[in-house]
């Protein structure tokens, strides 16, 4: 939830921190705002709406020349999207300017103190609290960064705040909590960054900041201090990824792109994974074999679509580990006084690493003695730096809100897990483990199939554009994908969609079935035929109320065809592993959808790429 960018250097910071926010505008797009250190005074502006409105305005009343800059592209928490809410927000005195990502969570205190020294507040945020706390500290004689670091240990909540002083021209200071920031080290010029998006197209040399770690850049130096400006640790890291990845090749969504990028995606998730005596290794998980065959229990978190890759992963874990598995939403986790202790393995999903409520869980796991395993997909984000162990999908950068490659490389991640902890406690023979890797080697080319034959799928998009509701029905590892499909509806096309597990159907959620409803069905594979004929019972059960039966199924499933309006033809692959195949259409039926209703698929409406507040 919003992005921010801070600039110092010998290049205009005005087009250094618009071309940052035009790449992190998938945080947050209600609001965007700039302000630059120009001639001994603060420079801005900011407009409602989406980044082009500012740019609109930039291009009409440039601002003057500078080298020192800070940007932001809001997600409204307090106070409504408009132009007064928007950042920066700047103090009384017009000395200093800052941007803000997270909740203030003691900020009514703190503005009736303000309010009682005579301060009268513009806006309804929390932030233009700090920008007048800070304000008041650099009026009274404080340097900006100890003025910042004052106000910092004042603040309770979550907070990323990137602030300018008039006076300091040439400085940008920044401190973090339980939000996101990262550094950028150039050439004569740093950058920060609510991630490395804002700066990869000036440089793939990146630090990662840690909790209430606070940083300086100038455009020479970069100095990271805690709050007390004792200097702190923090690590260097390059980034894997550079600019191309992060533009749309030719795509008209980052959101298609990313669903054809996912062959690419999964083969670069397998990549590494044998030791030379052929046995599965997973380098990065740092906990110690003994400690990982001691596990009698396994929790996964994560929320949305990465509590959905758990709720697949479920399936396959258990039955190869035999270690009970539980799904949670990171987001009810904590609150519910959970059970979980050393014997626990709590495994956090995350796309960003970022997302405020699956970091609140896995500090609170850990406080109960388990170890954290994360898998994730960004470098350098706060979830696997605080986890005991990683696991790394190489998706690269996932730039469209509704996640996919994310979704599938999440499972394919959670899937090598069970292998490996099957492996290490020995409930799988080697050969057993061989076969299943083999067969997911073969994924990135059935994925490909799937790709190849999205025609038929495109056409039905158009076809259900005025349907105001839709159903997906899935059973065992095709439930979650039954639930994904119906998320990513909702996210994309703003129509009522569920997903059930088909075997739920007679206990209730057949009564809204009628000829004007499409149910979507996916059915499992013919080798499990106890699910597979259940299956097609249920799609006979839907048939005979007159609904349009949408089924996945595998291309030449003869048993299936005459109960289906439309046969989605899905390659052969085994029961535990079909989700990688069968949610495929089920996100460019929702990407179509959402082109033909003429929604911006990027940014869907009220919704943020990653969820930094909870
Ligand atoms: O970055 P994360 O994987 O932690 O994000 C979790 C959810 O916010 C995310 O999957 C969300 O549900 C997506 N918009 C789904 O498309």
């Amino acid at each position: 939830m919003c992005g921010i960018v801070g600039y110092v250097g010998t290049k205009s910071a005005q087009e250094v921190v618009v071309d940052g926010l035009r790449r992190l505008e998938y945080r947050g797009y209600d609001s965007a705002g700039v302000a630059l250190v120009a001639d001994g005074a603060i420079a801005s502006a900011k407009k409602a709406g989406k980044l082009a409105n500012l740019e609109n305005e930039l291009a009409a009343l440039p601002l003057p020349a500078s080298g020192t800059g800070i940007g932001h592209t809001r997600w409204a928490t307090h106070g409504a999207p408009n132009d007064i809410n928007a950042h920066p927000h700047v103090s009384r005195s017009g000395r200093v300017a800052l941007v803000h990502n997270g909740i203030i969570e003691n900020f009514a205190a703190l503005r009736t103190e303000l309010e009682a020294d005579g301060l009268t507040m513009t806006s309804e945020t929390d932030t233009e609290v700090v920008a007048q706390l800070l304000g008041r500290e650099v009026d009274g004689g404080a340097d900006i960064a100890e003025a910042l670091r004052t106000v910092c240990r004042r603040l309770e909540g979550a907070f990323t705040i990137v602030a300018v002083d008039a006076q300091a021209p040439g400085r940008v200071v920044a401190a973090r909590r339980n939000s996101p920031l990262v550094v950028g080290l150039g050439e004569g010029e740093n950058f920060l960054g609510s991630d490395v998006a804002a700066f990869i197209s000036h440089t793939r040399e990146a630090v990662e900041l840690g909790q209430d770690q606070m940083v300086e850049i100038t455009a020479d130096d970069w100095q990271v201090t805690d709050f007390d400006g004792n200097p702190a640790t923090t690590k260097r890291y390059h980034v894997d990824w550079d600019l191309s990845a992060a533009q749309k090749d030719g795509f008209d969504w980052f959101m298609r792109k990313e669903i054809h990028e996912q062959p690419r995606a999964l083969a670069d998730t397998l990549l590494g994974r044998y030791a030379e005596d052929g046995s599965l290794t997973l380098d990065e998980i740092r906990i110690a074999v003994s400690e990982l065959r001691s596990i009698q229990r396994i929790v996964i978190i994560g929320c949305g679509t990465a509590h959905y890759a758990g709720m697949v992963a479920k399936y396959a874990i258990e039955h190869w580990t035999r270690i009970p598995c539980e799904v949670e939403l990171a987001s009810e986790f904590r609150y519910r006084d959970p059970i979980v202790g050393p014997q626990t393995l709590v495994v956090a999903i995350s796309q960003s690493g970022e997302t405020a409520d699956t970091l609140m869980a896995i500090r609170y796991a850990q406080e109960q003695g388990s170890k954290v395993l994360a898998i994730c997909n960004t470098n350098g984000s706060t979830i696997p730096r605080e986890s005991n162990a990683v696991i790394y999908t190489h998706a690269g950068p996932e730039i469209g809100v509704a996640s996919t490659k994310g979704f599938l490389t999440q499972v394919l991640a959670c899937y090598l897990l069970g292998l490996y902890l099957a492996q290490v406690k020995n409930t799988k023979f080697g050969d057993e483990i061989a076969a299943v890797m083999s067969e997911l080697e073969s994924m990135p080319d059935k994925v490909q199939q799937v790709l190849d034959a999205q025609q038929q799928v495109l056409g039905l998009a158009a076809e259900f554009s005025d349907n105001p509701s839709v159903l997906f029905l899935g059973r065992h590892a095709g439930y979650p994908v039954a639930l994904e499909g119906a998320l990513k509806l909702k996210e994309l096309a703003y129509i009522h969609a569920e997903g059930f597990a088909a075997g739920e159907l007679k206990h209730g959620p057949i009564a809204v079935i009628d000829q004007d409803l499409p149910v979507f069905v996916v059915v499992p594979p013919r080798g499990r035929d106890m699910l597979h004929d259940k299956t097609v019972s249920n799609i006979q059960e839907i048939r005979a109320r007159g609904a349009r039966t949408i089924v996945l199924a595998e291309a030449d499933d003869q048993t299936v065809a005459p109960y289906a309006d439309v046969l989605i033809g899905l390659p052969k692959v085994s029961t535990l592993l079909q989700p990688l195949v069968a949610t495929v259409p089920l996100q460019i039926f929702a990407c179509e959808l959402a082109t033909v209703k003429g929604h911006d698929v990027d940014q869907p409406r009220n919704l943020a790429k990653s969820v930094t507040v909870e």
